[in-house]
């Protein structure tokens, strides 16, 4: 048998008690990582703890608020005190917050940029100096497909997972030298809970959050600067860049912001 390529490393999930970050937390173990996982969700941490334990590798569960300072610097520390070291970094917890521009206020900002952009940078400034030290270690930042083409009605999302892309590009070239590696995942529709009320355009189904997880091992192994998954949708961006008035028509062409369930009904109403 060949040996698994991530073999007794040691991998930290944040977002890890559902959807992505609880399919990546899998793929890691199934490819031999033992894994330190943070959420809010205790129960549902626990279970997917236990789900990597039955996988014959390590799990810690460390319930956390990616939103608090001292909640993951306390999950960096438990993780180092554990196993002296993090070898996979995945800044994956992320919150889709969205309001139309005309009655965007501040607050939508802050919320989304409190989780979706400082949860993710407190997390790497926690963990960076023991990578620096050992100079080796793999971070990887969720982004979205959002930061390649913002959809409309995304606006506060938009802003904080583009501000994530930009950290990631400049960490990636500055880390280099030091032995670190940045990957930055820009996933389309994915099936999880945090748009489970939001009808999509077949033009951009929805995936499995497994394909997510699988693009994100590759990446890791082969140490892919950047990802788009699934792959078709690089194709927006390659419109979009050729001409930005040929991304928008295409975007409004096909909806691609999706229908709101929750609106629709209430419209009806
Ligand atoms: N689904 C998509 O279509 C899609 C597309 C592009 C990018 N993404 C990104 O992918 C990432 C994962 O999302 P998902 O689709 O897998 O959604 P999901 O199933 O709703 O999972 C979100 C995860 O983030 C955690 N989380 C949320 N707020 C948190 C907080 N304050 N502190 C700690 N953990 C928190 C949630 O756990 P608790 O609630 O237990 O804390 C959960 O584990 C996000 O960054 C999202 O923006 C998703």
């Amino acid at each position: 048998m060949p040996r698994p390529p991530f073999l007794d490393q040691i991998a930290l999930v944040t977002g890890a008690s559902s959807g992505i970050g609880r399919a990546t937390v899998l793929a890691l173990a199934q490819c031999g990582a033992h894994v330190a996982l943070a959420a809010r969700s205790v129960d549902k941490l626990d279970e997917v703890a236990e789900e990597v334990r039955r996988l014959g590798r390590q799990a810690l569960a460390v319930p956390t608020d990616v939103r608090r300072r001292a909640d993951v610097s306390r999950l960096v520390r438990q993780t180092l005190a554990t196993w002296g070291r993090i070898d996979i970094l995945v800044a994956n917890a992320g919150a889709y917050i969205r309001t139309p521009v005309p009655a965007m206020r501040v607050e939508h900002f802050e919320e989304s940029f409190q989780v979706n952009f400082y949860g993710a940078l407190y997390l790497i400034v926690e963990s960076l100096p023991a990578m620096l030290e050992r100079r080796q270690g793999h971070i990887v930042l969720i982004s979205s497909m959002d930061a390649q083409k913002g959809m409309p009605l995304d606006a506060p999302y938009v802003a904080a997972k583009y501000a994530l892309r930009g950290l990631g590009e400049v960490m990636r070239q500055e880390l280099r030298p030091y032995g670190i590696f940045v990957t930055t995942v820009f996933p389309g529709r994915v099936d999880t809970p945090l748009i489970d009320y939001l009808d999509v355009p077949r033009i951009s189904a929805k995936i499995p959050p497994a394909n997510v997880a699988k693009a994100i091992v590759r990446a890791v192994r082969r140490r892919q600067p950047e990802v788009i998954v699934p792959r078709y949708a690089k194709a927006l961006v390659y419109f979009n860049t050729l001409s930005p008035r040929l991304g928008d028509w295409l975007v409004r062409v096909f909806h691609f912001e999706g229908w709101d369930r929750r609106t629709r009904n209430s419209q009806r109403q």
